[in-house]
């Protein structure tokens, strides 16, 4: 079956955050939404179906998760990125950030250290921040246009109180794919210094050709007993409003560390609908997301090639995964207020802005084109015009 990625789908009124809240963020709904990180395609069919089906009968009650539903994980990943993991080292959470938390609750003290790599995500910040760990950031570094880890500045800055370590991989917003060799290099060096990675996977699906994806668990069994993976449907197949993703936790004491805090926190059950639309993603979504990266390869070649022809001054981070895009204007020589300005009042787009990503972010907007190719090209047409006389 082929798919149509350039439908155009009107998503307000859907209360969908990246549409109907634009006011609330940008203080206009006139923006062109291309920030938070959902899809404007439609679900994979096989998903609806299922969902559709289920729907249908009416109760809607307490609902478990059976083996298929552990069976569709060690497959998905087995499939997509060779990697072989037991059933038994899945655990469930209903999202990635809340996993994050809770592997900050149940593995670390108050006061203990927590190594985040800025610019980042940023709920990595409040997760360890609001709940009394130390931020230590370890700044990515840029070295011929592409990020790369300070190995130098992340020795340093780990001591006694360091216990926890964030890896995003792949990495949002730099959309680098990190090479076995530099996740190799990151899994020893904690190994060494008995510090427990908390990889956060969630975009693990989403590569472009010819990148590959290493699970940094995948990679030997001293960083596997020492890892926790955090993966998700949410953003390969645009479920996130579904709220399910899971754990990969090889070593057993902190599987059953993990399980308690989930239980104690009453969060272990999950959503009816999420818990189908899992399976049915992992079981039946292959065909889709390969025809999506293809199609999401085409956007992220337009953006490269309109901005090296009419918009030299904004340098684009070449993506190995994810759908965002990170947009380099420091060139422009703007403070963060006169940067958001220009995008929104003179674009009309509504771009994440670089500085809340931390460390690293000033001068940088997130540029999300997991959306039609139509969209794509009004996006360019607005940053031309907000550029066009600078
Ligand atoms: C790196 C990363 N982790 C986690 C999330 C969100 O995960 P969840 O919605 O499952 O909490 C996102 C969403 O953009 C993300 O980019």
């Amino acid at each position: 079956m082929k798919y149509n990625f350039d439908e155009q789908i009107d998503r307000s009124n859907t209360n969908a955050v990246k549409y109907d809240f634009r006011d609330k963020v940008f203080g206009t709904k006139e923006v062109l939404p291309m920030w938070v990180a959902d899809m404007d395609f439609k679900t994979p069919d096989v998903i609806v179906q299922a969902v559709q089906e289920r729907a249908k009968h009416e109760i809607y009650g307490y609902t478990g998760r059976t083996d298929s539903f552990a069976q569709s994980v060690t497959s998905w990943v087995k499939q997509r990125h060779g990697w072989s993991i037991d059933s038994n080292w899945i655990s469930f959470s209903p999202g990635v950030v809340p996993a994050l938390a809770m592997a900050v609750l149940a593995f670390t003290q108050p006061g203990d250290k927590i190594i985040a790599q800025t610019p980042v995500y940023f709920p990595f910040f409040n997760t360890i921040a609001d709940n009394g760990r130390q931020l230590v950031i370890n700044p990515l570094r840029i070295v011929n246009e592409r990020y790369e880890m300070d190995w130098d500045d992340l020795e340093k800055k780990i001591d006694s109180r360091t216990s926890m370590l964030f890896l995003c991989s792949p990495h949002n917003p730099t959309g680098r794919v990190w090479s076995k060799e530099e996740l190799q290099r990151l899994g020893e060096i904690c190994v060494k210094n008995d510090i427990l990675i908390v990889a956060d996977e969630i975009h693990s699906d989403l590569i472009l050709k010819p990148n590959k994806h290493t699970p940094i668990a995948s990679i030997s069994e001293e960083i596997a007993q020492q890892t926790i993976t955090t993966i998700a449907p949410s953003k390969t197949f645009n479920i996130a409003g579904l709220a399910s993703s899971v754990l990969i936790i090889p070593n057993k004491k902190l599987q059953t560390k993990y399980e308690n805090m989930l239980n104690n926190l009453h969060l272990g059950m999950g959503n009816l609908f999420g818990i189908i639309a899992l399976e049915a993603a992992y079981s039946h979504g292959a065909a889709w997301l390969d025809q999506m990266l293809d199609y999401l390869t085409e956007n992220v070649d337009y953006v490269a090639n309109y901005l090296e022809e009419h918009l030299p001054m904004v340098k684009l981070i070449k993506p190995e995964g994810t759908y965002l895009l990170w947009l380099d204007f420091r060139e422009l020589k703007l403070s963060n207020e006169e940067l958001r300005k220009l995008m929104i009042e003179k674009g009309k787009l509504g771009f994440n802005d670089g500085i809340i990503f931390g460390k690293g972010g000033k001068g940088f907007q997130r540029m999300n084109v997991a959306c039609p190719k139509s969209t794509v090209i009004e996006g360019m047409q607005r940053l031309h015009k907000a550029l066009g006389d600078m």
